[in-house]
């Protein structure tokens, strides 16, 4: 059994014991990280979330502190007291901050025993998953997680600091909650006092922002949990938080210029990065044609062009026949990287390209002596001349072609960019690079389905030009939606709302929803524009993700204290898990398919 503190009060944190405090005494608390023994002496290094100081038992100076020290193992939690005291020159230790001391114990508290750890706790142990996760709490003990989750702290204050400067109210919406469409699966909450009927966890609180907004409030914000029961993927969790944003009486550029503001902020306080301001704006369109995504990672060039003009009617049938469908060529240059690619490389590309749907990768290599590649043999020496001077292409460049529809060429391609930015590091890793992605389409329309879906959610509001489009061609409609894009990552995003109760039933049904879907889904939100709604609009920040490119982390659950794995299943507490038949009696739940 472990000792009591007994009145033992720490006098500071490991980390802050410093030379000045040579001759001094201190009292410090931690874990044993690790101990050495040199005969009549036992050092160990002593650790808190500020860091390492060593230790010192001295058989010659203090025999029973010293005997008692034999006992401790790594991870065993103590408290000593004891004297400061300057390392020889000879003995200092660079590897640590406190380097210069050490403490000379003449008082051990043996507060808790450890069992030995099922993995050492410092940052260059490779843990697998399985046991990092189980075990969390040891794996939270590491220098690395001590850092991100107190970054996530200072990020959250900096966040309340800046909304609370600029008149935003954080205000509260509920967690039970009737279900809100952002295009994920709900979680459902059964409930007792209304057997048969389910409360659904947010998805986000869109509705009862705006609602907040019909109520008056102005300007609101929340730091606030998610929950999304999607696939889960490296950036995302199935509940996660979002900082987010509701604004009354305001337009798309105050609401940009809120985000920045809010953003600038952050990366100044967290990072000490003074980000350039405005932040650049691009058109949805202009990033699916450049980039092949809604999500462009700008930190490096590789842009998409278009030769359908050039090829057209060329002697490779697969580059005119896709223009005569309708579709287009497409392609990048890969600058200087003709000699860094060997064959394989280039079928291992086509292999990538092709689980975007692509049908194959057309390739030319640009030499002094002249082109090669897969095409060529097909191509007049007028037709190759077009398209290397389509590309910009120079010897030692080589060139990557998709034909297709425009959406898979672009799509394909535009994956096809960020492998090879990742493969030859294209990129400065430390770079941040923000954009807006602004004009997204309004709706998606789903050939399975034979319907449209919201792009961004059915509450956003078109672009007013673009209304006339709802009943003649709503595919072609644009949104007075946004998102905020960071490094390829879409950090958040939003949008001018609806706030007239005509149009919002228009767009639900746009959107394919009958009268009673409306009325039985949505009745309070139209309802509630019939009685005085501003106008309103906002954005939510995914706050993971932005801690996650503070941190320089590439993994969500790194930024998450107790993260779900892929399976959304939790290791540490074993959740999600079976009831009692009881409980389940009480719910009016009957399960009929049970995991085994
Ligand atoms: P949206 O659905 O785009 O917008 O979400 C906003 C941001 O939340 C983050 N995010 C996630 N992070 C981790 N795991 C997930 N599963 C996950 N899903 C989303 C992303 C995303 O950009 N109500 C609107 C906002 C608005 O219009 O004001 C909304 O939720 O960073
Ligand atoms: P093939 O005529 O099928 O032997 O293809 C010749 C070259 O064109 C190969 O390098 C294929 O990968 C490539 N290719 C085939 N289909 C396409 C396409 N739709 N777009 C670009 N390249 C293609």
């Amino acid at each position: 059994m472990g000792e009591l503190l007994s009145g033992f009060r720490r006098s500071g944190m490991c980390a802050s014991v410093n030379a000045a405090d040579a001759g001094k005494r201190v009292s410090l608390c931690g874990w044993v990280q690790r101990r050495r023994d040199l005969g009549k002496l036992i050092f160990i290094w002593l650790r808190d979330y500020t860091g390492i100081v060593q230790v010192v038992f001295d058989q010659s100076r203090y025999a029973a502190v010293f005997d008692k020290a034999t006992a401790l193992r790594s991870e065993f939690v103590i408290a000593v007291r004891g004297t400061v005291e300057k390392r020889t020159a000879a003995n200092i230790n660079p590897e640590l901050a406190t380097g210069e001391v050490e403490v000379i114990a003449d008082e051990l508290i043996i507060l808790n025993e450890s069992q030995t750890p099922p993995f050492a706790v410092d940052d260059n142990t490779v843990v697998n998953d399985g046991t990092r996760y189980k075990y969390r709490y040891i794996d939270l003990r590491r220098p690395a997680m001590q850092r991100i989750l107190r970054t996530r702290s200072k990020t959250a204050i900096s966040v309340r600091n800046y909304f609370n400067e600029n008149g935003f109210a954080e205000i509260e919406t509920p967690v039970l909650c009737k279900s809100t469409p952002e295009g994920a699966r709900d979680y459902l909450v059964p409930s007792r006092v209304h057997p048969g009927k389910f409360y659904a966890l947010p998805q986000s609180p869109q509705l009862l922002k705006q609602l907040l907004m019909v109520g008056g409030m102005d300007r609101y914000f929340q730091i606030v949990k998610c929950f999304r029961d999607e696939d889960l993927r490296a950036d995302r969790q199935p509940e996660f938080t979002q900082i987010d944003v509701e604004m009354s009486f305001v337009e798309q550029d105050q609401i940009m210029e809120i985000a920045e503001g809010m953003l600038s902020r952050v990366f100044r306080e967290i990072v000490g990065y003074e980000i350039p301001m405005p932040i650049e704006r691009m058109t949805y369109k202009t990033a699916m044609e450049k980039y092949g995504s809604d999500k462009p990672d700008l930190r490096f060039g590789l842009e998409i062009r278009n030769i359908s003009g050039q090829v057209s009617s060329c002697g490779f049938s697969v580059f005119s026949a896709a223009v005569a469908n309708g579709g287009s060529v497409r392609g990048i240059n890969g600058k200087g990287l003709a000699d860094k690619l060997s064959r394989k490389d280039i079928d291992a590309l086509g292999e990538t390209v092709k689980t975007y749907r692509a049908k194959g990768l057309a390739w030319m290599a640009v030499t002094a002596e002249g082109v090669r590649g897969s095409f060529v043999k097909f191509l007049t020496q007028e037709e190759t001349a077009s398209i290397i001077s389509a590309m910009d292409a120079q010897p030692g460049d080589i060139l990557f072609f998709v034909a297709d529809s425009d959406k898979v060429a672009l799509e394909a391609l535009g994956q096809l960019r960020l492998e090879l930015a990742r493969r030859f590091e294209l990129y400065d890793k430390k770079a941040y690079r923000f954009v807006w992605i602004t004009e997204f389409p309004m709706f998606e329309y789903s050939p399975e389905d034979g319907r449209y879906y919201a792009v961004h959610h059915p509450f956003t509001a078109p672009m007013d030009e673009d209304l006339p489009l709802l009943d003649r061609n709503p595919g072609e409609m644009r949104a007075k939606a946004y998102d905020i894009v960071l490094n390829g990552y879409e950090l958040g995003g939003g949008s001018i709302r609806i706030h007239d109760s005509a149009i919002q039933n228009r767009m639900f049904e746009a959107l394919g929803l009958s009268k009673e879907d409306i009325e039985d889904r949505f009745g309070f939100l139209v309802d509630a524009f019939k009685y005085g709604a501003p106008p309103h609009g906002g954005f939510a920040i995914g706050m993971d993700r932005l801690i996650m490119l503070l941190c320089g982390t590439d993994n969500i659950k790194d930024v998450i204290a107790f993260p779900k794995m892929q399976n959304a299943a939790c290791l540490m507490t074993g959740a999600p898990d079976t009831v009692d038949e009881a409980q389940l009696e009480e719910l009016s739940v009957a399960v009929t398919k049970a995991e085994s």
